[in-house]
């Protein structure tokens, strides 16, 4: 990881606890976490739309298949797969079947951001 990359790691450490730190005073209020509170987190490192990740080897989520999405949000909080950055998100947020079947809908009805390489 070159230091470009290091510095967006930790650009994006820092908004995702500033959202999620901010979220928990919310929920301590008796607020929770409502849907569009984790939506927005979620842009914070994958892009408002899905489409512009914060850094190079962050995922485009954008046009993706929703139930592989959703599958890959379970997976994370199962322990079936397993991201430091990734994992924690799913734990803090704390997602919801209902959210992570919106979500990976959400995503997979943008705009297409990656695309089938030509055989
Ligand atoms: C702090 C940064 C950060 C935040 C916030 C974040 N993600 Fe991620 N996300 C990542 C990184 C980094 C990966 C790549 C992990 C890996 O390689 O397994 C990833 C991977 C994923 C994947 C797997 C994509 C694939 O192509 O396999 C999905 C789905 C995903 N994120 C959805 C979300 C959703 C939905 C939210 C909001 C609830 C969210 N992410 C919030 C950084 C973040």
């Amino acid at each position: 990881m070159n230091s470009k990359s290091l510095c967006a790691l930790a650009g994006a450490l820092g908004l995702a606890l500033f959202t999620t730190l901010a979220a928990a005073e919310d929920a301590a209020a008796g607020g929770g976490l409502s849907y569009d509170d984790k939506l927005k987190a979620c842009g914070a490192c994958h892009g408002d739309n899905g489409d512009k990740p914060l850094a190079p080897d962050y995922p485009k989520l954008a046009g993706q298949h929703a139930d592989y999405l959703t599958q890959a949000l379970k997976n994370y909080r199962d322990g079936r797969r397993t991201h430091p950055i990734m994992s924690m998100q799913v734990k803090a947020l704390n997602l919801t079947d209902e959210d992570m079947v919106k979500l990976g809908q959400h995503y997979a009805g943008l705009p297409a951001a990656v695309q089938t390489l030509t055989q």
